[in-house]
């Protein structure tokens, strides 16, 4: 059975729904969810899975305070041949930097080998009932591509 590591920080729960949602949508899948949140994660744990989900919301253009231990230690961690993707919410008033986290995230797992399978999935604020049914297709289209 494949396995996947979902990891996600939500200060306000937005980002918190979106997650739920997208473990809802690995129910009609055979492939299992690990969920983490990023203080109680180390990054060498991501070689132990097939799939690797972020979800995260943005703080003032950049990654919460939350991730930022777990995205610099990316850094020292060859995640070669993984497949990852990352969703999120974001608030589009700040309009230079909408959802940057989730483009910063992209970019380190690209730096430490990893491929991004599927584009990321950006939530504006709160999810509503069909952006949660799109974040069961996003899980079950990301195993597709495991
Ligand atoms: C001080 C502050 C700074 C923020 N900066 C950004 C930002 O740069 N880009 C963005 O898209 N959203 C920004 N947001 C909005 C949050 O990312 C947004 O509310 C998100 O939905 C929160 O997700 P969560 O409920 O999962 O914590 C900011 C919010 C606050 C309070």
């Amino acid at each position: 059975m494949k396995k996947v590591i979902l990891i996600y920080a939500s200060a306000t729960g937005k980002t918190g729904a979106i997650a739920d949602a997208i473990i809802s949508g690995f129910e009609q899948t055979n492939v299992e969810v690990i969920t983490k949140d990023p203080f109680n994660t180390d990054p060498a744990e991501l070689l132990n899975y097939d799939g690797i989900l972020i979800g995260t919301y943005t703080w003032e253009g950049v990654i919460p305070d939350e991730f930022m231990d777990f995205y610099e230690e990316l850094d020292y961690h060859d995640l070669t041949g993984k497949k990852a993707a990352i969703f999120g919410s974001g608030d589009s008033y700040y309009t230079d930097t909408y959802g940057a986290a989730l483009e910063l995230f992209e970019d380190k797992f690209m730096e430490v080998g990893a491929k991004i399978v599927l584009p990321k999935f950006l939530i504006e604020l709160y999810p509503d009932l069909s952006e949660i049914e799109e974040a069961k297709k996003f899980a079950v289209q990301f195993t597709t591509l495991l």
